[in-house]
C-alpha cells in the first residue's frame, strides 16, 4: 500500500523561555490529531517535542502537500497557540506567520518534511528533529549516510546500494534545485553542500530504482517573512534497511557532534548534541543545539513506536565531546567563528550602529 509520511513542526510557544515544550501543548495536539484519526483523515500519528518545537508525525494516504493534512496541522498549531497564550508561554504562536490558512503551510512558518512510498514488507523509518539549528545541519549527516563508505558499509558490500544515491540540493537564496549523482559527482556536490547555510540537501533517492530514501524540511523562516523572524529548527525523515542504509549506519554520523549554526539568538555556531527525548531541553546559553531520533516500524501505515534512538550509552561520548566543544567555543564570546558572520545572524544591531557611526568613518 502507498503511505504518506508527513512531519510538520512549529514553535508555538516555549516553556521556559525557548528551552522546552509545556506538556499541556502536547496534550492539545494529541487530542486534535486523535479526532482526525477517528474521522479517517490520518492512519496514525505521534506527537513529540524537541526543545521549543512541537513535532507532528502523521501517516495517511493523501499524498504530499495535501491541503487537508496541512490544514489539520495548521488548526492543531492554532489550538496549541491558544493554550500557549492562556499559559503566557514564551513566544506563543511565533512560527504562525499568517492569520489565514491558504491550503499549504509552506511559506507560512511551520517546517515540513513529507514523502510518499509503497510500504515494504518491513519498513523502518527514523525521524530526526533538531532545535537551535537550521536545515543545513543535515548536510554532513546525509552526506555521510548516503555517500561516505567510511560511514556506510552497505555502499561497498550491499549489491542493492552499491550503485549509490542521488542528492537533490536546494539553493535557498536562488530557489533553484540541482541533482547530483553519487559517487561520480561527489567532488562537485561537496563544493556546494559544504556551504551549509546556502545549499541544503532536500531529498535523497536510491539510484538503482529512484526510490525515495530521505527528505528534510527546508523552509527558511528568515526568507519567508522577508526578514529573520525565528529559526527553522529542522526535521529529517530517513527510510532504513533492505537496500537503504541500516539503522546503525543512519545513526552513526551523529556520534560526531559537528558544528552547526543556530545557537543563542540564532547567531552562534555550536556542536550538534544527540540526546534522548528527555534531554532535548537546550538550556546552557540556550543550547547547545540538540537532535533527537524517533524510530518507527510502519505496519500498514500504523506507527509502531517511537523508539528513542539516542537513548543509548554509545552516544555518551558524543554528548561529552559536545560539552567539551561547547566550553571551548563559548570562550570566543562575540568573536567569530562562535558568532556567525554578520550577514547570517538572526539578530543584528549592525544597521543601527552603522547609522550612528557612519560620519565617523574616514577614508583610509
Ligand atoms: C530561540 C533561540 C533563543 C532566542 C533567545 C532570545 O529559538 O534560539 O536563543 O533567540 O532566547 O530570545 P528573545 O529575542 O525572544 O528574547
Ligand atoms: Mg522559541
Ligand atoms: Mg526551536
Amino acid at each position: 500500500m502507498k503511505v504518506t509520511f508527513s512531519v510538520i513542526k512549529a514553535d508555538i510557544g516555549g516553556y521556559v523561555g525557548h528551552s522546552s515544550m509545556h506538556p499541556e501543548l502536547k496534550e492539545v495536539a494529541k487530542t486534535s490529531l486523535e479526532e482526525a484519526k477517528k474521522k479517517g483523515l490520518l492512519i496514525d500519528f505521534c506527537v513529540l517535542a524537541c526543545g521549543d518545537d512541537l513535532e507532528l508525525i502523521m501517516t495517511h494516504t493523501k499524498g504530499v502537500d495535501n491541503s487537508e493534512i496541512h490544514g489539520l496541522a495548521w488548526e492543531t498549531f492554532k489550538k496549541c497557540t491558544d493554550k500557549a497564550k492562556e499559559l503566557k508561554l514564551y513566544g506563543a504562536g511565533q512560527d504562525l506567520l499568517s492569520d489565514a490558512f491558504s491550503g499549504n503551510v509552506k511559506g507560512m512558518g511551520p517546517g515540513v518534511a513529507e514523502m510518499e512510498f509503497e510500504e515494504r514488507k518491513s519498513e523502518p523509518v527514523i525521524v530526526f528533529m533538531a532545535d537551535k539549528t537550521s536545515p543545513g545541519a543535515w548536510n554532513m549527516i546525509l552526506y555521510k549516510i548516503f555517500a561516505d563508505p567510511f560511514n556506510t558499509a552497505g555502499l561497498v558490500i550491499d549489491p542493492s546500494m552499491h550503485d549509490g544515491f542521488k542528492f537533490e540540493i536546494l539553493d535557498v537564496y536562488e530557489h533553484k534545485v540541482i541533482t547530483f549523482s553519487m559517487p561520480e559527482e561527489l567532488y562537485d556536490m561537496l563544493v556546494f553542500i559544504g556551504a551549509m547555510e546556502h545549499f541544503i540537501i532536500k531529498r535523497v533517492y536510491r539510484k538503482r530504482d529512484g526510490e525515495i530514501a530521505a527528505v528534510s524540511s527546508t523552509e527558511k523562516l528568515n526568507f519567508l517573512a522577508g526578514k529573520y523572524v525565528g529559526k527553522d529548527d529542522p526535521v529529517l525523515v530517513i527510510r532504513c534497511q533492505s537496500g537503504f542504509p541500516a539503522v546503525g549506519e543512519v545513526l552513526e554520523p551523529f556520534a560526531f557532534p559537528h558544528m552547526v549554526a543556530g545557537w543563542m539568538r540564532g547567531s552562534h555556531h555550536g556542536p550538534l548534541m544527540p540526546v534522548s527525548f528527555r534531554e532535548a531541553n537546550p538550556s546552557r546559553f540556550d543550547g547547545p543545539p540538540r537532535v533527537i531520533g524517533a524510530g518507527f516500524q510502519l505496519a500498514d501505515g500504523k506507527l509502531i513506536g517511537p523508539r528513542d534512538m539516542f537513548d543509548d550509552p554509545s552516544f555518551d561520548e558524543a554528548r561529552r565531546m559536545a560539552n567539551v566543544i561547547s566550553d571551548y567555543i563559548r570562550r570566543h564570546g562575540p568573536f567569530e567563528p562562535h558568532r556567525l558572520p554578520l550577514e547570517e545572524m538572526e539578530y543584528t544591531t549592525l544597521p543601527q550602529v552603522m547609522e550612528r557611526l557612519k560620519d565617523r568613518f574616514q577614508k583610509a
